[in-house]
């Protein structure tokens, strides 16, 4: 085993994603199918996202990792952004105990300082409220991310170190330089699912995303329920992950694995 990149974990093969990713796209036409105002998908989509909490944390998944606002999505009409922030206010509000209840613990990832001041308080309120103590899954919300500033973000804190004297050029390898991102202490996502038919990963954990398992369904997010989220999973299930590998030398090191 030790030979093998870090991100080979062939015990998990066929087994449930230790970290799943969601685009949570297609709010806006499953609103405008309906002749409604696009925030009334973002609303509906709020009740798909406490129903993939909720089952994520009852089938044992440790990582959950929603894309909720990209860094592009600060381009949309200002009342639709200002409606979004308002429901990730709301959402915060009404879920903090439940998350409690179930050892959940929310984190954040993003530019955050781009949000306004009472979202960065109240995430900051939640973060803190479900921290500590045991924790069964971590629930984090990507809130304007973008995955190639996130990487440019990476890269100036690393060129700090280095003209500090705290890091030298050779040392910089792969693992380091992924501690230097948002995603520092979560593994990388198993698999990575897309709502609403669109194949594109539209700058979403792209460092984190190099051997992630893909899933696009043409259900838009508002409709997307715990039997689209079996679905994705028993999808998963059904991958053979190779890491670079061949199949042979993939199932070589699951029967070593069992053996021990
Ligand atoms: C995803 O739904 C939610 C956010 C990006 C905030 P959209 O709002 O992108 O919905 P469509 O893609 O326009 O249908
Ligand atoms: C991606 O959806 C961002 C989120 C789900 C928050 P978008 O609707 O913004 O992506 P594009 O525009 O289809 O690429
Ligand atoms: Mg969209």
């Amino acid at each position: 085993m030790k030979d093998l990149p870090e991100t080979v974990h062939p015990l998990n093969n066929n087994r449930l994603p230790r970290h799943v990713a969601i685009i949570m796209d297609g709010n806006g036409r499953w609103a405008q199918q309906r002749g409604l105002l696009r925030i009334k998908g973002h609303v509906a989509g709020v009740e798909s996202v406490r129903t993939v909490v909720r089952l994520a944390r009852k089938l044992g998944i440790s990582y959950l990792t929603l894309f909720a606002f990209s860094e592009e999505n600060w381009q949309r009409p200002s009342m639709e952004i200002r409606a979004l922030m308002a429901l990730l206010r709301r959402y915060l509000h009404r879920e903090l105990p439940e998350m409690q209840e179930n050892q959940i613990a929310l984190r954040a990832i993003g530019n955050l300082k781009q949000l306004p001041e009472a979202v960065q308080r109240d995430l900051a309120g939640t973060i803190a409220a479900t921290a500590g103590g045991e924790t069964q899954m971590v629930l984090t919300l990507a809130l304007s991310y973008g995955g190639r500033s996130e990487i440019v973000q990476a890269v100036q804190t690393l060129a700090q170190d280095i003209l500090a004297g705290r890091l030298k050029p050779e040392e910089i390898d792969t693992a380091l330089f992924a501690r230097y991102l948002y995603t520092a202490d979560m593994p990388d996502p198993d698999l990575m699912i897309r709502t609403s038919g669109e194949y594109r990963l539209s700058n979403f954990l792209l460092w984190q995303s190099a051997y992630t398992e893909l899933y696009v369904t043409d259900t838009l997010w508002p409709d997307f329920r715990e039997d689209d989220f079996h679905q994705a999973l028993e999808a998963y299930r059904r991958r053979d992950r190779r890491f670079g590998l061949t199949q042979e030398q993939i199932e070589a090191l699951e029967a070593s694995n069992s053996r021990h």
